[in-house]
């Protein structure tokens, strides 16, 4: 079981309920904020994402956590022919939906309210399913991923983007003081809600990567479970099938 962590320490609400919370806050800043943060590296690393999915030639694609929709526009160059992005907040769909209009790409991808712990599919329904930076704000990672091995169809792809920890020295003490000193100062600087930036800091160093995380996908019943560290370590890209 991983370690759990919650946006607002004060608050009364359940984790899901404060990740809610804290997403339609940021939402209008959240893709500024993101390339700040990651100095745009996010951008290259869900582009590999895409190639990955690419080549298992999907037609139906589930975007889980899709926020605003970043993931799901690029990837329309898979060729699938339906893309559903699913996220629970309504203030990142909103912005995520304006962008898939501007882009006109609402033929090919709807965006809709939902939680990754209680999907609203059939069993067997998508050729693969993608979730970027949303796995570590499951409030049940077990359920959330579980409902995601029942969407997908027997021989479908999972691709998983998430942060983690670099484990080599220098990179290792490099990421705790970007962590501990450059994030937090970004935050204040940036944003209208502090508190999520020392939750995002504070749950990417507690949540489980590497062997850990293709531990926990085999016990959901995932096979051919593999794990590709992206840049020192700072994220990984996690490949798996049903
Ligand atoms: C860090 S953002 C990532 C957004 C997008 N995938 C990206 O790569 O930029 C995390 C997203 O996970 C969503 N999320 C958290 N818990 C969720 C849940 N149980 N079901 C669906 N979405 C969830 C949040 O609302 C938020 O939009």
């Amino acid at each position: 079981m991983s370690k759990k962590t919650t946006p607002y320490k004060n608050s009364t609400l359940g984790k899901k309920e404060q990740v809610t919370q804290m997403f339609d806050t940021i939402s209008e800043n959240y893709d500024g904020l993101n390339r700040v943060i990651s100095f745009g590296i996010d951008v290259k690393w869900r582009k590999k994402v895409v190639r990955i999915v690419e080549n298992a030639k999907p037609d139906s694609i589930l975007d889980i956590a899709t926020g605003t929709g970043d993931l799901a526009i690029n990837l329309v160059k898979t060729g699938a022919k339906k893309i559903v992005g699913l996220d629970i907040s309504p203030g990142m769909l909103e912005v995520g939906k304006q962008k898939v209009i501007d882009a006109k790409l609402n033929n090919v991808i709807s965006m809709i309210i939902g939680d990754s712990e209680q999907l609203p599919f059939e069993e067997n329904t998508f050729d693969a399913v993608t979730v970027a930076f949303g796995v570590r704000n499951f409030e049940n990672l077990e359920k959330g991923l579980s409902e995601i091995y029942k969407v997908l169809k027997p021989g479908g792809t999972f691709v998983v983007l998430e942060t983690s920890v670099p484990t080599k020295t220098p990179y290792k003490q490099g990421y705790k003081t970007y962590c501990k000193f450059i994030l937090p100062t970004i935050g204040k600087i940036f944003s209208k809600d502090r508190s999520a930036y020392k939750y995002l800091s504070e749950s990417a160093s507690i949540f489980p990567y590497g062997e850990k995380f293709n531990n926990i996908l085999r016990k959901i019943g995932f096979i051919n479970v593999e794990d590709r560290p992206q840049t020192f370590g700072v994220s990984t890209i996690y490949i798996a099938s049903k």
